[in-house]
C-alpha cells in the first residue's frame, strides 16, 4: 500500500478500450482455454506483446478490450498476462519493475503457505509446466464458443510472430457443462463486484459499489482513499490488475460420500425437523427421500446458497421460494448468529458483506472478480465408482489490484483460518479449505441449538497457477515499443 502516486485518478471514469476485457466482463463463452507460454526470444516476444495493442494484424490478434462490443461479438476472446518472470524475460528494465509489489515479484508457487498450497497442494505436486515456475511467463487466455474457433486461433497465432517467440509449455482447458452450474452441484458466477464507472451491464445490488481502485491499478481503493503504487512508468501499471490463476481439482465423490454423512447425522439429531427444507421431506415421507432432502440442506449450509443459487441469507428454508428472491441483494447483518447462512459457509467467509467481522475495516475492501470455467466432465451419480479417478475442478481467475491484500488476505485470512469470527476461528472453509478428516469441523446453528459436522476432508486440490498482471492496452504497446532490444518492432 502505498500513497497516492503518479498517474493516479480519482474520481474520473475509466477508458474502457484500454483495459483488458476479462477483467471488467463475463464473456459468456461456453470454452476457455489458457496457454502456458514461456518467452524463447525476448525481442520478438515483447515485440508480439506489443503487436497485440497494435494495428498489424499479421503480427498479433488483437487483445479484447472492455469497450463494448456492438452488435457483434467477437469468436473469440483474446486476453494475456504476464507473470513476474515473463516482464524480465520480455525485457521490461529493472528500473520499471522494482515497485511491483512483493507477491506478484515472488509469485504463487513461493507464496504457498499463504494459500493453502501444502500437503498435496504444494507447488511440488503441480501440474508439470506449473512447477518450473519460473518458465512461466505468459499465460494466454482465449474464450470461445467452440473447440474449432479456438483450435484455428491458436494455429493461426503460432503460425507467426508468436510461434517464434514463445514454446507452449502447457494448456489448461475448461468447458461449460450446463450453464453456470460448476462440479459440487451449484451455479456460480452470480456475485460480482459492482463499478460504479462501469455502468450495464450490471445491475444494483445492496452492497456498496467497488471504487474502481478495487480491481484496476491507478484509482482510489475502498481503504481510506488510498491507492496501490504503480509502477514506474504509470503507463506500466495503469488501468492493469493483477490476476490469480488457479488449476483447483474437486473430489466430486468425496464431496458426494461427505453429504450423505452429513446427512445421515443431522437426521439423527434432534434439529432434523427444524432443518429440512420446506417442501421437502417431513416426518412422513421415507428415508431415502429425507436423506436427498437433508443433504441438500448440507450442500446449501456449506456454501450458503442452495445448489440453484439462491441465497440462504433470503431463504433458509426453501430452495424455491415463491416469489422468487433476489440472487445477489443481501446481506448478513441481520443474521449474526448464522441461523440462515452459517459464519463458516464459503461465500460467507470469502464476502462477509455487512457482517460483524473482527477486521472491520475489511468489510467490502477484499473483494475479487472472479472468472472462472470448469474442467474435466461431469460427475455421474448413477456411475459413482467408474467416474473417481477422472480429475475435474475448476478453472479460476481471481482478479485484484492488490493480491497480498485481497486474494491472499481472503485465503489466508478467511478461508483458512477463519479469523474473521471468533465462532469460526480454527476452522477452514468448507469447500475448499484444507481440512484434515480428523480435524475439522463445520458448525450447523439453529435457534434450537447447533450440531458440528466432523471427518471433512479436503475437498479441492491445488493444481497449479500463477500470480499475473493483466496490463492495459497501452502498457502492451509500451513492452513492445520501449523494449530496450526492440525499439522498432517488426
Ligand atoms: C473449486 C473451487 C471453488 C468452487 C467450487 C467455488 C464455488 C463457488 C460458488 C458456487 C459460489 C456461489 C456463486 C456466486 O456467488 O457467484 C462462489 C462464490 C464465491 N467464491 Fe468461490 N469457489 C471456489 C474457489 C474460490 C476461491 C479460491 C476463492 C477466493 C480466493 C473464492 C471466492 C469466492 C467469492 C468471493 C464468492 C462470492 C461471494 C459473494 O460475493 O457472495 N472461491 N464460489
Amino acid at each position: 500500500m502505498a500513497a497516492p502516486t503518479r498517474g493516479a485518478v480519482v474520481g474520473e471514469s475509466v477508458d474502457l478500450a484500454d483495459v483488458q476485457g476479462n477483467i471488467l466482463r463475463g464473456y459468456r463463452k461456453s470454452m476457455v482455454r489458457h496457454l502456458i507460454a514461456q518467452v524463447i526470444d525476448a525481442r520478438q516476444a515483447s515485440a508480439w506483446v506489443g503487436a497485440t495493442a497494435g494495428p498489424d494484424r499479421s503480427l498479433a490478434p488483437a487483445i479484447t478490450d472492455a469497450a463494448h462490443w456492438g452488435a457483434r461479438p467477437p469468436d473469440v476472446c483474446f486476453n494475456l498476462g504476464i507473470t513476474f518472470t515473463g516482464m524480465q524475460a520480455l525485457g521490461v528494465p529493472p528500473s520499471a519493475m522494482s515497485a511491483f509489489p512483493e507477491a506478484y515479484r515472488e509469485g504463487m508457487a513461493a507464496r504457498a503457505s499463504k494459500i493453502g498450497d501444502w500437503g498435496d497442494s504444494a507447488p511440488e505436486h503441480w501440474i508439470p509446466w506449473f512447477q518450473a515456475s519460473d518458465a512461466v511467463h505468459l499465460i494466454v487466455t482465449l474464450h470461445a464458443d467452440t473447440a474449432a474457433l479456438l483450435d484455428r486461433f491458436e494455429k493461426d497465432m503460432m503460425a507467426g510472430l508468436a510461434g517464434r517467440a514463445f514454446r507452449i509449455r502447457g494448456r489448461n482447458e475448461g468447458a461449460k457443462f450446463n450453464g453456470d452450474e460448476v462440479h459440487f452441484g451449484y451455479r456460480d458466477n452470480i456475485s460480482q463486484p459492482r463499478f460504479a464507472q462501469v455502468s450495464p451491464p450490471y445491475k444494483l445490488d445492496g452492497q456498496p459499489l467497488a471504487p474502481l481502485g478495487t480491481v484496476l491499478l491507478g484509482y482510489e481503493t475502498a481503504l481510506e482513499q488510498l491507492q496501490w503504487t504503480l509502477p514506474d512508468p504509470p503507463v506500466l501499471g495503469f488501468n492493469g490488475a493483477f490476476n490469480a490463476f488457479r488449476v483447483l481439482e474437486q473430489d466430486v465423490p468425496a464431496f458426494e460420500n461427505f453429504l450423505d454423512r452429513a446427512a445421515a447425522q443431522l437426521l439423527a439429531s434432534p434439529l432434523a425437523d427444524s432443518l429440512l427444507a420446506i417442501g421437502g421431506a417431513g416426518d412422513e415421507a421415507s428415508p431415502s427421500a429425507r436423506l436427498a432432502s437433508m443433504r441438500e440442506v448440507v450442500a446449501a449450509k456449506l456454501l450458503g446458497r442452495w445448489r440453484n443459487g439462491t441465497p440462504l441469507a433470503l431463504s433458509p428454508r426453501d430452495p424455491t421460494p415463491s416469489p422468487r428472491v433476489s440472487d445477489t441483494d443481501f446481506d448478513f447483518v441481520d443474521d449474526d448468529e448464522g441461523l440462515k447462512c452459517p459464519l463458516g459457509a464459503h461465500t460467507r467467509r470469502t464476502n462477509p458483506r455487512g457482517a460483524r467481522i473482527v477486521q472491520r475495516i475489511a468489510n467490502h475492501t477484499r473483494r475479487l472478480v472472479r472468472r472462472g470455467m470448469p474442467y474435466g466432465p461431469r460427475w455421474d451419480a448413477t456411475d459413482r465408482d467408474a467416474d473417481e479417478r477422472v480429475e475435474r475442478g475448476l478453472l479460476g481467475n481471481f482478479i485484484c489490484a492488490d493480491l497480498s491484500a485481497q486474494f491472499e488476505a481472503v485465503y489466508y485470512d478467511w478461508i483458512n483460518l477463519g479469523l474473521q469470527d471468533p465462532r469460526i476461528t480454527g476452522s477452514n472453509d468448507p469447500l475448499l479449505g484444507a481440512n484434515q478428516e480428523d480435524a475439522s469441523w463445520f458448525d450447523v446453528v439453529t435457534s434450537a441449538g447447533s450440531v458440528r459436522l466432523r471427518g471433512l476432508p479436503r475437498f479441492v486440490r491445488t493444481r497449479g497457477g500463477a500470480y499475473t498482471f493483466l496490463p492495459s492496452i497501452s502498457a502492451l504497446r509500451w513492452i513492445g515499443s520501449k523494449h530496450p532490444l526492440n525499439p522498432a518492432p517488426r
